[in-house]
């Protein structure tokens, strides 16, 4: 990472009012925002950090963005994760670097830049769609954000997926439908992980997962409230992010044991069955 901002970078321009842009930097160009505009060419060789002026005299910081940025930032045409879900889903999954993972639905790829970041280096992300238009958007906003690793893939609902997993993250209405395949495709004691709209679809996903030999199987909903801390008046703000997606996850296990055969009945003694009058 160069101290200066480069051509070609993408720069989080932060306003005053906290509403961020993220501009990727090309010389000759101007942004507009509601508080004036930047040419690019006084922000290039800029240090980061660095604190210009537009042209309504505002003050605009220039600051490098994050991953969680650049996934807030995607082309949507998709709902996506929120990072508050995203990091814990990641955790529960256990990736880091070298991990094998699987997403079945990537949508506009927001939760796949997050997911590529996390196994890097040496893992490998393979990221499902049966939409050809998603899997595009998903590798072009990807692509934006600088990861160009992730291997894309069309397949209908139920197609097999590759095996040797170590996690398996599904973004879809009706995973309980995939559960087969993804039980087919996770190594043992391979994790899966599921953002779920509606309750109906997570008692049916979690229904499907005690019935496909996952142990674990938890829901949760992670709600982030902010706090205004401020001398003297600190309280929480008015509007918080609450209901984005429900989380389930759960572990593979083997299935249980076959019950033993009963033991064969013992031979008739010879003579028929004793009666207590025999006795
Ligand atoms: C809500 S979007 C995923 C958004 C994504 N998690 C993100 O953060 O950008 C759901 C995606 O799943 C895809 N999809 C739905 N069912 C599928 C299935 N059975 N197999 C593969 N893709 C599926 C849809 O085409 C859509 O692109």
């Amino acid at each position: 990472m160069t101290d200066t901002i480069q051509p070609g970078e993408q720069v989080l321009f932060t306003l005053e009012d906290g509403k961020t842009f993220l501009v990727r930097m090309e010389a000759g160009k101007r942004h507009s925002t509601h508080r004036g505009s930047v040419d690019h060419d006084d922000v290039i060789g800029r240090e980061w950090g660095d604190v210009l002026v537009s042209t309504s005299d505002r003050p605009v910081a220039l600051i490098r963005p994050r991953g969680i940025d650049r996934m807030m930032k995607v082309h949507r045409r998709t709902n996506i994760m929120y990072p508050k879900d995203v990091a814990y889903l990641i955790a529960e999954m256990d990736l880091q670097s070298g991990s094998r993972v699987i997403e079945i639905g990537c949508g506009s790829g927001s939760m796949t830049q997050a997911l590529s970041r996390a196994v890097a280096p040496g893992g490998q992300v393979i990221s499902y769609d049966r939409r050809p238009e998603f899997l595009e958007l998903a590798r072009d906003n990807c692509a934006a954000a600088g990861i160009t690793e992730v291997d894309f893939r069309l397949r209908e609902a139920r197609d097999p997926l590759e095996p040797g997993m170590d996690a398996i993250f599904t973004d879809v209405p009706e995973p309980w439908a995939e559960m087969e395949v993804i039980r087919e495709a996770l190594n043992g004691s391979g994790r899966y992980a599921a953002g779920i709209p509606t309750f109906n679809q997570a008692e049916k996903l979690a229904i499907a997962l005690d019935h496909h030999g996952f142990a674990q199987i938890e829901t949760v909903e992670i709600l982030q409230r902010t706090i205004l801390a401020r001398g003297g008046k600190t309280r929480p703000a008015h509007r918080m992010i609450g209901h984005t997606q429900l989380l389930t996850t759960a572990v593979k296990v083997a299935p249980p044991p076959e019950p033993e055969p009963e033991p064969e009945a013992a031979a008739e003694p010879e003579g028929g069955t004793p009666t207590p009058d025999d006795e």
